[in-house]
């Protein structure tokens, strides 16, 4: 399906605040579809604010809030003028739970506002913000902030996303909203949910209703994008669809489990995306996961997809949020031929497979990876189970062993597992620091193919910007 309207290019959310909105705003920017990661957004903006948020950014747009007291109530709590002492830790923020304290609704709210506000700051160009299903119970409040601020686009992989469309008609019009949430070990029949109340979050006001933004499915299959379609109350506007070769996290292969010689998991024909399939559903459809070319685009096209998702390419510009040290590392690696990426099965505390580029210093490595002491303070990718007292409790397999094998945890779920929450956190440039000094290490993911990135450098050695990005995309300059 073509049309006008809809972007040919996506530019992926990538968590945690590596699709920055400096990235999505330059996309935008250039009239394709900039999108923001929503991932850990709680995190990374009272983090900025403790760090003085030296060049007023986030200030400018809490002053936009639409209830002031409520943005200045963030504010007050995050915000230290000058930014923190030199090795000072970070404050805690409370971990998304079923039963959020009013404040911390709040600080989702005006995170993911103030991330699309400054995203869509000064034009008119598109901007979207990218979620992950299985982070479920913060979802109401982190989508409610986005479509405050006018987010375009809302996107979201990882899991099923089947009452997300409702949500959003529900919040467009301050609505009462209760999304189900999976907790593991319940009883049959029972069920548990989250429920956002606006109007208690917005102090009373009496709000316009907002733009229902445009809802994509990330999806690894069409089985589930034939699920999710049958339905119009689960049929979301479009779907991107998301190979294995993505950066992130990446769907299990279908079927048993099989490892190659280095440990990786075999994708074999089931997994193999027939865009075909897509096209007979009749909804618009984005490819993803490799396609970051300009003779990849053209493909896309005429296979009938609007487009393609592209992530990889813009988390190699100097646009993305990866801190600058890290950037530079993974440009002179690539440049110099060195930089790999690995599907690891165990990294990531939610079983899926994690793309991992390898880079020393990182948590790629694993003597450093198991050397970290485990500790358990942002709970992003924690699972909500329910105790046998009938009790809700959360547990991680990325937490201290005892805590996570005494709350039912498997053995043999512990070993490789890596605190993505932190280290991702630390990627983006805001790591938590120890007690005993010690900075928490940090994690890289990108895609597999780099070949895109490698071609913009060999043009532009010192490094290129998402707009550069997108006029090759475009076939409007050339790479190599
Ligand atoms: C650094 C990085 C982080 C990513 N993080 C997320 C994420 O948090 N959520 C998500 O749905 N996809 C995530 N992705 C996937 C991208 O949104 C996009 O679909 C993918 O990168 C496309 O494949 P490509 O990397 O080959 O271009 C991430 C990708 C990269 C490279």
């Amino acid at each position: 399906m073509t049309d006008a309207r809809l972007p040919q290019i996506i530019q992926g959310g990538m968590g945690v605040a590596v699709s920055s909105w400096k990235l999505a705003h330059k996309v935008a920017r250039a009239g394709a579809l900039g999108v923001v990661s929503g991932t850990g957004l709680d995190i990374v903006v009272a983090r900025r604010l403790q760090d003085g948020d030296a060049d007023g950014d986030l200030r400018r747009a809490l002053a936009a809030f639409p209830v002031p007291e409520v943005a200045r109530e963030i504010l007050d709590h995050y915000f230290v003028e000058g930014g923190r002492e030199p090795g000072q830790p970070y404050i805690a923020i409370p971990r998304p739970s079923l039963t959020e304290t009013l404040r911390a609704q709040r600080l989702q709210v005006v995170a993911n506002f103030a991330e699309v506000w400054l995203a869509k700051e000064g034009h008119d160009g598109p901007v979207g913000v990218n979620f992950l299903e299985k982070i479920q119970s913060p979802t109401p409040w982190t989508a409610y902030g986005a479509m405050l601020a006018g987010v375009d686009y809302v996107l979201m992989g990882a899991g099923i996303p089947a009452h997300i469309p409702h949500l959003l008609d529900q919040l467009a019009a301050h609505e009462v909203a209760s999304l189900p949430v999976d907790v593991a070990e319940s009883l049959p029949d029972e069920t548990w949910a989250v429920t956002i109340d606006p109007r208690e979050v917005m102090g009373g006001a009496e709000l316009e209703p907002l733009h229902r933004p445009t809802f994509l499915a990330i999806v690894a299959n069409h089985v589930l994008a034939q699920y999710l379609a049958r339905d119009e109350v689960t049929r979301p506007d479009g779907f991107v669809v998301e190979a294995p070769t993505a950066g992130g996290h990446n769907a299990p292969p279908r079927g048993k489990l099989v490892l190659d010689d280095d440990g990786q998991p075999v994708y074999g024909p089931r997994d193999v995306i027939d865009p075909a399939k897509f096209a007979d559903l009749g909804l618009p459809f984005w490819l993803a996961g490799s396609w970051g070319a300009p003779a990849r685009l053209q493909e896309a096209l005429s296979l009938g997809a609007a487009g393609i998702q592209v992530g990889t390419l813009f988390a190699m510009s100097e646009d993305s949020g990866f801190r600058p040290d890290i950037r530079e590392r993974l440009r002179t690696s690539l440049i110099d031929g060195t930089l790999t990426t690995r599907t690891d099965p165990l990294a990531s505390p939610t079983g899926f497979p994690f793309k991992v580029a390898q880079l020393p210093g990182t948590l790629s490595d694993l003597g450093l990876r198991a050397e970290r002491p485990k500790v358990c303070d942002l709970g992003h990718l924690r699972t909500p189970f329910r105790r046998a007292d009938g009790r809700l409790d959360y547990r991680c397999a990325s937490e201290p062993d005892h805590m996570f094998t005494r709350k039912g945890g498997a053995d043999d779920e512990i070993a490789g597992r890596a605190c993505l929450c932190n280290a991702l956190v630390a990627s983006a440039g805001l790591p938590q620091v120890r007690k005993d000094g010690t900075e928490e290490p940090p994690i890289v993911t990108l895609g597999d193919d780099l070949d895109g990135a490698r071609a913009l450098l060999a043009t532009h050695p010192d490094g290129y910007s998402a707009t550069d990005a997108i006029a090759w995309l475009r076939g409007e300059t050339t790479g190599a």
